[in-house]
């Protein structure tokens, strides 16, 4: 067993032959595979499932410098793929949809301009006022389910947290929030699948917000009211004279949406998973939640974000000229994936990078990225997961594995890693 009391849930290919990247074993348990590659082809050039070519990236050295990387550009237009495999990088439906403008998409001056507007709305005091909400809708999710005595920990919990926390700080009617939660649901469930109904989706959840973004910027009353909603703060932020336009406000709101909403599901999602899998952690998790301390679990979320976390591989970045990382060249129109999960789990980083400890200290992780690109929901993904591993903990306190570990299904997708399902067991409230 591991030190931290565990089954190690796979062995370390050994050999020269690279392991079998995307299969069904693969998705259930990438790590192995990401240890022989930090190990023996550290920048890495594969086929993705979808036929596109890139490289990636596993040491977190090399993934942290390639990550701040100015010479390796967010925007598509430098993919050199074929015709056939081109278009492939991005979310589905987001060309026709007229979204490319996103954050994640693009690069500096205008990141460096976009950022700036919307860390003039989306700052961490809007987000420390927005905990008591957090709270309040963790423990409704919690009632719905805590009689029960079982319950699907996706379906139920993780999924809708985020969708109603992100909808409620934007200042998306109450009476629309199920619109979202249904154009959300078919986006994670079909995310690596069938395009039609996401693209479906993602043009149905951009319609919206483009009215209602119309709506509100005709209602903005001349002087913010001290609760003011996040997209009548980011239509009203301005940067030397300059807004955002209506279409570069909704491709905001969808952008926090996306990149909100299913890496919040598998922090919660892959971090219960992990605590249920390791009882000593949780056990000194639930003792000093139960005295009142909240050390461990902001150390906690931090160490699960490391060990198990929600975006396995950073988005697309596309070489805009011939470069080297960790002494392997790569030519220009190349698109380059950094193995976050890869990175770090590297023991040049981190001290027994295999075990779980939720009170590491020495953990300086790239779950939230790296350079201009980092996480800008960073606090509010931190207060989500606290609020929910917290709180679920505390209000059922033998919560176990419903069924047997090895039924557990993951979601193949590229960038995400995630549970399809959790099934639970706990004693009724
Ligand atoms: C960017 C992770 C939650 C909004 C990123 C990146 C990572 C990440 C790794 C950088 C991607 C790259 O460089 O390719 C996470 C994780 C989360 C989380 C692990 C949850 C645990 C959130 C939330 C929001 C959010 C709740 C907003 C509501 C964003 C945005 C960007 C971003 C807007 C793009 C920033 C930019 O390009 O300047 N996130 N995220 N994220 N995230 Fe998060």
């Amino acid at each position: 067993t591991a030190p931290d009391g565990t089954a190690p849930t796979g062995t370390t290919p050994t050999g020269t032959t690279p392991p079998e990247l995307f299969t069904w074993e693969f998705a259930t348990d990438p790590y192995p595979a990401y240890a022989w590659l930090r190990e023996h082809a550290p920048v890495h050039r594969t086929t993705l499932p979808s036929g596109v070519e890139a490289w990636l990236v596993t040491r977190y050295a090399d993934a942290k410098q390639a990550l701040a990387d100015q010479r390796l550009s967010k925007n598509p237009v430098h993919h050199a793929g074929d015709e056939q495999t081109k278009g492939r990088t991005g979310i589905p439906g987001e060309r026709k949809a007229d979204l490319m403008t996103h954050l994640l998409n693009i690069d500096p001056p205008d990141h460096t301009r976009l950022r700036r507007l919307v860390s003039k709305a989306f700052t961490p005091r809007r987000v420390a006022a927005f905990a008591p909400r957090v709270q309040e809708l963790t423990d409704q999710l919690i009632d719905s389910f805590a009689q029960k005595g079982s319950a699907d920990l996706i379906h139920e919990f993780a999924f809708p947290l985020p969708i109603y926390a992100i909808c409620d700080l934007l200042g998306v009617p109450a009476e629309d929030q199920d619109d979202f939660r249904d154009w959300a649901g078919m986006m994670i469930r079909h995310g690596g699948g069938p395009r039609g109904g996401v693209a479906r989706s993602v043009k149905k959840m951009r319609g919206y917000l483009a009215e209602l973004i119309h709506r509100k910027r005709a209602e903005l009353p001349e002087h913010p009211a001290p609760d003011e909603d996040l997209l009548s703060g980011l239509i009203r932020a301005s940067d030397h004279g300059e807004h955002l336009t209506e279409n570069e406000a909704a491709a905001m709101a969808f952008i926090l949406l996306f990149a909100g909403f299913e890496t919040t599901v598998n922090l919660i999602g892959n971090g219960t998973y992990q605590l249920l899998r390791h009882p000593e952690q949780r056990a000194r998790l639930q003792e000093s939640l139960a005295v009142g301390e909240r050390g461990l679990l902001e150390t906690g979320v931090e160490e699960l974000l490391r060990y198990d976390g929600p975006v396995e591989l950073a988005t697309w970045r596309f070489a805009t000229q011939d470069l080297t990382i960790g002494g392997q060249e790569i030519a220009v129109g190349d698109p380059v994936l950094v193995v976050l999960a890869a990175a770090d789990r590297d023991p040049e980083r981190f001290e027994q990078p295999d075990t779980l400890d939720l009170s590491r200290r020495d953990n300086q992780h790239l779950g939230y990225g790296h350079g201009i690109h980092y996480c800008l929901g960073a606090p509010l993904a931190r207060l989500e997961g606290q609020a929910a591993l917290a709180t679920l903990l505390t209000r059922l306190p033998d919560l176990r594995l419903a069924g047997e570990e090895g039924d557990l299904r993951w979601r193949g997708g590229l960038i995400m890693r995630g549970l399809r399902a959790l099934p639970v067991e706990f004693t009724p409230e």
